[in-house]
């Protein structure tokens, strides 16, 4: 009699939607953690004990000292289109295959890249405290006076897919100048479909009246964003990151903010996530929120799918749907 060959295992590494899980189980033996507990590394290497498998999110960090300590791991599927917690190198010097969820999250982020470059240049955070705190007591000829939006020049830092749709809001919908930076220039045809011209980083910073990160973090792009950077923008222009923490140096942004260098900044995310330097709570010009551009239902049920799309068919046709690019410390969101 032939025994049935044992199912694959795999650890859910954070709560998710439950009818992914119910498709993961229909083929996998699945560990999740419904309970939503942030396992730190040793809990998560006890956790991956005898695991094939692994969906993880942005802050679970797969790290060399964490690889080999789970000799059976074989695919993480990384529920975000950034990677930067997983090391890439270490991976695939152990065979170990990396997947991450583009294409699924690019409108959903982009939108809310527009919703953080309004709210910046417009004040709504600061708007919003003031009425809630009683403050609006009259009209005055300035008051709440921001930037404004249309008509304006827009940068883009990092032209990926999230980039061209924060483009394309930006000229479309708002009749914005779009200029952009990036390691690949578009095509012909794109750029002039949104149209956008690429221009250099010190004209980018110098140009923009509303500059929105989407660059990919790697050691190429850490704190590209500094202070030498931020004083070559405009006093009046507005700074918008929605792509990770480490590509801005935040005590800079922070001097910046302080000081009148830039106008203002709208931040989704921060070089200590969770944890956001109390100097950015106290500063009127900011608006903080919590990592969440890809935060529609839809969207996160999608990349749900995706992440597991990619460990079933890894685990039965033997390669999965959406790698890791190579070179993949590089490559734009
Ligand atoms: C979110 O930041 C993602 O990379 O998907």
């Amino acid at each position: 009699m032939n025994t049935p060959t044992p199912r694959p295992r795999i650890l859910i590494a954070r709560a998710v939607f439950p009818e992914v899980i119910q498709r993961l189980a229909q083929r996998f033996e699945v560990d999740s953690n419904q309970a939503d507990e942030v396992l730190d590394a040793a809990q998560l290497v006890a956790r991956l004990q005898g695991q094939q498998g692994l969906l993880s999110t942005a802050g679970d960090v797969i790290d060399e000292a964490l690889l080999a300590q789970c000799p059976s791991l074989r695919i993480c599927a990384n529920m975000a289109v950034g990677f930067g917690n997983l090391d890439i190198a270490a991976m695939s010097a152990r065979g170990i295959v990396a997947t991450h969820t583009p294409g699924v999250l690019t409108d959903t982020t982009a939108d809310f890249g527009f919703a953080l470059l309004m709210a910046a240049a417009r004040r709504t955070g600061e708007a919003e405290r003031c009425v809630r705190e009683g403050r609006w007591t009259k009209w005055s000829y300035d008051f709440m006076a921001g930037q404004e939006v249309h008509g304006s020049t827009l940068g883009i830092l990092g032209m990926g897919r999230i980039g061209q749709g924060v483009a394309r809001r930006g000229a479309h919908g708002f009749g914005m100048r779009v200029i952009y930076h990036s390691r690949t220039r578009l095509d012909a045809a794109s750029e002039a479909s949104i149209p956008a011209h690429f221009v250099g980083l010190n004209a980018l910073l110098q140009q923009s009246d509303h500059l929105v990160l989407t660059v990919a973090h790697s050691a190429a792009t850490h704190h590209l964003i500094d202070a030498a950077a931020l004083a070559r923008m405009k006093p009046t222009a507005t700074l918008v990151n929605i792509a990770r923490g480490g590509v801005v140096d935040e005590r800079a942004l922070i001097e910046a903010l302080r000081n009148g260098v830039i106008a203002a900044a709208g931040l989704d995310v921060f070089e200590n996530e969770p944890a956001v330097h109390p100097a950015l709570l106290s500063l009127p010009n900011v608006v903080l929120t919590p990592h969440m551009a890809s935060a529609s239902r839809a969207t996160r049920l999608r990349m749900a799918h995706l992440a597991a799309d990619n460990l079933i068919a890894f685990f039965e046709t033997g390669r999965a749907l959406t790698p890791v690019p190579a070179p993949a410390l590089s490559a734009p969101a």
